[in-house]
Formats: structure tokens, C-alpha cells, sequence
């Protein structure tokens, strides 16, 4: 809808529509549903997580509520939209089956517990978040959602030896260090903050180089790629080879640069 084109001179009337359809729009959503909202954007979902386990990490750091490719906002998030997941029926490439698919907040489920509650993969239970808040995202994803099917996606999730052989492919690319800059600030900057911080990720350029730059290089893309323990992974459709290519170039260039 905010794709159409106007001439100028409507802005303010658009303004104004904006404007007085905003309260209208808040007004039809159901209580459940802006539960479900308020727990999407909130590191303590609803302060029900305990303050000494949590990672810091909303959902809405790593996906948006919007339609990406209509409304581009030029952030790249790990995860695709949540538009369309009441109608996808399965979840995480088939991990997630329908008879527990509603249950699990659509997959939702289990990112609560891994990427919010720090809990190891291979120990999550996606069911484990409690039903009445399961119910309130998955209210909230069918309010943004309406009729919109979302993104359509097949979703690999690489293995180790998978992740290595995708950043083999990597490195031997070439990298454009100035793409690989603004690719990090609109993918990367949140959780590590101009790369030679620390925030929610860990502080990637250090002051001095690695001993082995090529070796680190590497172990760099297999992680955007494969993903980490709570370092969410980019599948090919939110950054391609290309872009992570770039994004190496990147961290080459200020891991050598000096300070
Ligand atoms: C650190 C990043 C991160 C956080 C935080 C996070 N997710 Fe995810 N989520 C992902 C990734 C990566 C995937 C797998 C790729 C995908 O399916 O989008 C995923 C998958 C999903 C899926 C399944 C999509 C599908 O069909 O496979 C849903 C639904 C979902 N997340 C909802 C949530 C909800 C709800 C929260 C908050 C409780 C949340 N996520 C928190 C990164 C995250
Ligand atoms: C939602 C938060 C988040 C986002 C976004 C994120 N990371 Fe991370 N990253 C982490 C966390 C947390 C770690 C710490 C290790 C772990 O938990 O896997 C990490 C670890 C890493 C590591 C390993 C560092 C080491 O010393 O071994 C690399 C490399 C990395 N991230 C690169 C990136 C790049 C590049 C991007 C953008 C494409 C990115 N990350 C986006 C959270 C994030």
C-alpha cells in the first residue's frame, strides 16, 4: 500500500491519513494479539524469563513483523518475516510438524528458548513456552498477517562440515570492502557494534591481527553461514555468497588496517 506513487503536494494529505487511520488500526487489534505484539519486541518476554538467563535478544532483533519486500526498512535480520507463519503449517525445514505446530508459536517456540533463553540446541523443547503466550504471538502473527502469505523460503540449516564448505567457497571470492560495510551496519552493527566492540555478539577486530588472518577470515564466513551458539545463522536468501564475500572483505580490511 505505501508503494503508490504520489506528486508532491499530497504529502500532507497523507500525513493526515496516516495520521487518523494509525488509532483505528491500533483499535482493531484483539488484546491477545497486542500481547502477542508486546511480547515480540520485549527481551524479558513479559517478564516471565529469569534475569540471569536471558541473552538480551527480542524476536524483533532477528525478524521483522512487516512485509520486507514491500516496505524494505534496509535492515537484513537473520530470520524471514513472521508474516505468513500461520499459514506455513510446519516450521524450521520439518523439525516442526503441524500436531505441534500452533503449540510452538509456529517455530516461534524455539527460538524463545534458544535464542532468548540461551538454551543449547540440541535441549530445546519448542513447546516449552507456555501456552497462553504461544497463543498471543501466534494471534499477533496472524493480525500482521492478514491474507499475505509472507515470504516463501526452503530453509537449509547447514551442519559444521556444511558451514566449512560454504566459507571455502567464500573465500575464494572477491570481496568489495566498502559493499561489506554498509552490509554489516544494516545486518551485523546491533549485536556487534562497529566491529571493534563487543554488545550482544562478541568484539571482532581486535587491535592486534590474528596470528593466521586467512584462517580467522575463514572461520568468520563459516560462522555468518552456519551460524554460532546464540549467533543466529544467514541463510542464502538474506545474504548471498556474494554479500558475505563482502563482508569478509570488510573485516579484512579493519582487521589490518591498524587503529
Ligand atoms: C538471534 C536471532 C533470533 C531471535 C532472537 C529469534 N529468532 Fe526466530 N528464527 C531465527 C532464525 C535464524 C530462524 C530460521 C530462519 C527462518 O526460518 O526465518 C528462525 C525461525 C523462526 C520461525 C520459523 C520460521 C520458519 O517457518 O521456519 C518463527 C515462527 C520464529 N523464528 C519466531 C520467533 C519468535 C516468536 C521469536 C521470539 C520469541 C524469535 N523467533 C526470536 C532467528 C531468531
Ligand atoms: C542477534 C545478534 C547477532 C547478530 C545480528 C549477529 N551476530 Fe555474530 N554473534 C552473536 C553472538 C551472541 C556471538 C557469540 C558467539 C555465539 O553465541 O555464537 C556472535 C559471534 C560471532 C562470530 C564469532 C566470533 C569469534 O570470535 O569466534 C562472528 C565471526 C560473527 N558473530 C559475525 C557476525 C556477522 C558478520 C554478522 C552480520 C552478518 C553477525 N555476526 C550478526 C550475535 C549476533
Amino acid at each position: 500500500m505505501r508503494n503508490i506513487s504520489i506528486g508532491s503536494g499530497s504529502t500532507l494529505l497523507v500525513s493526515c491519513l496516516l495520521f487518523f487511520s494509525t488509532p483505528l488500526a491500533q483499535a482493531e487489534i484483539s488484546e491477545q494479539a497486542q500481547l502477542g505484539r508486546e511480547l515480540f519486541y520485549d527481551p524479558s518476554f513479559g517478564g516471565t524469563l529469569e534475569p540471569k538467563k536471558i541473552s538480551g535478544l527480542a524476536c524483533a532483533d532477528c525478524h521483522a513483523d512487516f512485509d520486507e519486500d514491500a516496505n524494505p526498512d534496509g535492515k537484513i535480520r537473520a530470520g524471514h518475516s513472521i508474516i505468513g507463519v500461520p499459514q506455513r503449517g510446519e516450521a524450521k525445514g520439518g523439525m516442526i510438524k503441524a500436531d505441534i505446530f500452533r503449540r510452538a508459536a509456529g517455530g516461534g517456540g524455539f527460538c524463545y528458548q534458544h535464542f532468548l533463553q540461551r538454551v543449547p540446541e540440541n535441549k530445546v523443547d519448542p513447546t516449552a513456552i507456555p501456552e497462553e503466550q504461544a497463543e498471543a504471538l501466534m494471534a499477533y502473527f496472524e493480525h500482521v498477517s492478514g491474507k499475505n502469505k509472507g515470504p516463501q523460503f526452503e530453509l537449509q540449516m547447514l551442519d559444521k562440515e556444511g558451514a566449512k564448505a560454504a566459507a571455502d567457497k567464500i573465500v575464494a571470492m572477491k570481496g568489495d570492502a566498502k559493499k561489506g560495510w554498509k552490509l554489516y551496519s544494516q545486518a551485523c552493527n546491533d549485536c556487534h557494534p562497529t566491529a571493534r566492540k563487543a554488545g550482544i555478539g562478541s568484539q571482532l577486530i581486535r587491535r592486534k591481527p590474528p596470528s593466521n588472518v586467512p584462517k580467522q577470515l575463514h572461520k568468520y564466513a563459516a560462522k555468518i553461514r552456519g551460524g554460532g551458539f546464540i549467533m543466529p545463522f544467514y541463510s542464502e536468501d538474506r545474504l548471498s555468497d556474494q554479500d558475505i564475500a563482502d563482508i569478509v572483505a570488510f573485516l579484512h580490511q579493519e582487521m589490518t588496517a591498524g587503529r
